[in-house]
């Protein structure tokens, strides 16, 4: 990239994509922003090394956005794009992850987020990525667009106590060793198995797989250790993943997932034995104690419910920040996905139209004979034909599934059906449903 510089911003300050040259420097920058504690300030340094550096297959140098201010000679504000595919009930479409979001201190306030937000939302649509996704602090990016609409995190933990013993003289049944290349295709078929619990999931190719099991730094915070289950024959069981950094005083897991043909609850015991085990290593090395285990697996997972009495403590989820700029753009490609939902319905082969009313602006949704044959927006003189309204970006929280109608009723006195039969048929169309993603980082 021979001109970097993107905008002049006065006083100073130039916004300009990075050069190979930024890594180290915005390592330092982002360990200094982000890191809460030494242990998550060398993770965030790794992370941003190994994304700045383009290295992976996720961000190429360029992608971070850098406000210099350059009679100081140094980064006060930077962010970055990680672009990826997610899939809506199986069906692929592109997204765009604004990440590493910040400002040194005597900078804020200034707008420069704001700046860098629109450029990183230009090069996400340039790309064809149609939903924009942030893990982000409370409230902040409401401002450039975004709903919290698809559960993030959260867990159940144990404490020592709840660690199950094995019997005298019982053999481990379920052993757990590191996952090597050669493990990727069962990998990759486990986890696919796995997505079918989640209306939304992110999709991991081989070349991903690959990354993560020998491509990144060793703390990088994104990093998840695999582990492969293996039974008494050696046999592949499942899978899962923990942190490279113990988080406080609990060691956790990510993902688990078992193979077809395997049972949760017979191999659940055997994990938890061995997250504890790494745990005391993990504690061991960052000189902490460790006084829980942690099962991070989103609101609902098969392992909770066959180890409740294990998991007492429960931690509910955060949420991903949403943007949708193109409502029509993306419910085109996921039109099938909705036809499906009718057909499996009272609704099947049904046609009409339903009207959706931001109140700013809408959108009309017409089905003949089941199938969703118009998707067009809604201008203002129609918006009150319409037969369901959804104030700001409330619409976003039903699409991805994270509240029903009837929630978004009780929640919001102005977002309602107005008749019965179309509260039925937006339930059918946009049921609240479980998700759990691993997003790609
Ligand atoms: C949050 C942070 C990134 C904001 O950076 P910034 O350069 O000050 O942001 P901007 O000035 O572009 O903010 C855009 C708007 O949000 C407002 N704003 C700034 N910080 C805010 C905050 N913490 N909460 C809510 N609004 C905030 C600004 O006033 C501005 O409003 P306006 O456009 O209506 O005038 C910065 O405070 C920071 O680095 N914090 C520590 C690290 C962090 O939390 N990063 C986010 C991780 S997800």
């Amino acid at each position: 990239m021979t001109n970097t510089i993107i905008r002049n911003l006065g006083e100073g300050l130039v916004l300009r994509h990075s050069t190979a040259e930024d890594a180290e420097a915005l390592a330092k920058f982002n360990r200094e922003i982000h890191g809460e504690d030494e242990w998550d300030a060398r993770g965030i340094a790794d992370w941003t090394l190994d994304l700045a550096s383009g290295e992976g297959p996720t961000v190429a140098v360029g992608d971070f956005t850098v406000v210099e201010d350059t009679q100081a000679g140094e980064i006060v504000s930077s962010c970055c794009l990680i672009s990826q595919t997610w899939a809506y009930e199986g069906i692929p479409f592109k997204v765009g992850r604004p990440e590493l979001v910040g400002t040194k201190k005597a900078y804020r306030r200034r707008g420069l987020v704001r700046e860098q937000m629109e450029i990183l939302h230009q090069w996400s649509a340039a790309r064809g990525e149609l939903v924009q996704v942030i893990t982000g602090i409370p409230y902040y990016y409401r401002q450039f667009g975004y709903e919290m609409a698809i559960d993030l995190d959260g867990g159940r933990s144990g404490f020592k106590s709840h660690v199950p013993k094995l019997k005298d003289g019982e053999e481990e049944p379920y052993t757990l060793r590191k996952a090597a290349e050669q493990d990727i295709p069962f990998l990759m078929a486990a986890y696919e198995h796995g997505c079918q619990r989640s209306m939304i999931h992110s999709v991991w190719d081989e070349q991903l797989w690959l990354y993560e099991l020998s491509g990144k730094r060793k703390y990088n915070i994104d990093r998840r250790e695999v582990f492969i289950i293996v039974d008494r024959d050696g046999k592949q069981a499942g899978f899962i993943g923990i942190p490279p950094i113990k988080w406080g005083d609990k060691s956790t897991l990510t993902v688990y997932e078992l193979a077809p043909g395997f049972s949760w609850s017979a191999v659940t015991p055997s994990v938890i034995r061995f997250l504890w085990e790494i745990g005391e290593e993990l504690a061991k090395g960052q000189n902490q104690h460790q006084e829980k285990f942690g099962f991070w697996l989103g609101a609902s997972h098969p392992a909770y419910e066959v180890c409740t009495s294990r998991l007492p403590e429960i931690s509910k989820p955060y949420a991903f920040y949403v943007r949708v700029p193109d409502l029509v753009a993306l419910l085109l490609v996921i039109s099938p996905a909705l036809e499906n939902r009718l057909l499996a319905s009272a609704f099947a082969y049904y046609s009409g139209e339903v009207k959706l009313n931001f109140y700013r602006e809408g959108l009309t949704l017409g089905f003949a004979d089941g199938r969703l044959e118009k998707i067009e927006k809604l201008g203002p003189d129609s918006l009150e034909k319409a037969s369901a309204v959804f104030p700001d970006r409330v619409f976003l929280q039903l699409l991805f599934g994270y509240r029903s109608m009837d929630e978004l009723d009780h929640a919001f006195a102005d977002c309602y059906a107005k008749n019965g039969e179309t509260k039925q048929l937006l339930n059918v169309l946009f049921p609240k449903k479980h998700a759990e993603v691993w997003a790609i980082a």
